[in-house]
């Protein structure tokens, strides 16, 4: 390789070292390295969300990030949600409230999601104002400010309703009846 360079990525709790190109995205050592293709390819330039990994616990999208920068970085991957054979209960939820259709948005939506729990519980800045306070005092997100920051995650499919359905439901921990 013209500009090879060593990294080790650690990934799903695995270290994996690779010799890799320089301008390699997180996208591609993932899916043609190291064999991870939940991670989907759609746009490749940022616009999709299909390709959203979650970094030291922050939702990022690895098509725009380059491998070289993951270098002592935790990354999880739609593959390493599941935990003792058990699918992560936003995995569940997705299933319940069939949170897709084609499927291939929906490991991005999936990661997406994890991460947004973490942002709430976080109480990172919000995008809708009267949330703000909600956020504050320890309430849910509302479904705009759900929608909101979910919205780098495209889905052909439209299966937007059911998705946020399936978020609302781990989100508020009450077991919401599919719609
Ligand atoms: Fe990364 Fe579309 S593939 S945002
Ligand atoms: Fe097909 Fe979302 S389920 S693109």
């Amino acid at each position: 390789l013209l500009n090879e360079i060593k990294v080790n990525l650690r990934v799903n709790n695995m270290v994996k070292p690779l010799a890799i190109d320089s301008r390699m995205s997180l996208l591609d050592a993932l899916r043609e390295r190291l064999a991870l293709t939940g991670t989907k390819k759609g746009c490749d330039h940022g616009q999709c969300g299909a390709c959203t990994v979650i970094i030291d616990g922050k939702r990022k999208l690895s098509c725009l990030t380059l491998a070289a920068t993951c270098e002592g970085k935790e990354i999880t991957t739609v593959e390493g949600l599941a935990k003792n054979g058990e699918m992560h209960d936003m995995q569940k939820a997705f299933v319940k409230h069939d949170g897709f259709q084609c499927g291939y948005c929906t490991p991005g939506q999936i990661c997406s999601s994890v991460a947004l729990l973490e942002e709430a519980k976080n109480g990172e800045a919000s995008y809708v104002t009267e949330d703000l306070k909600n956020i504050k005092s320890g309430l849910k997100l509302s479904e705009e400010e759900i929608r909101e920051r979910m919205s780098g995650n495209i889905c052909r499919c439209g299966a937007y309703n059911n998705i946020v359905q399936a978020f609302k439901e781990v989100h508020s921990g009450d077991d919401v009846m599919p719609t």
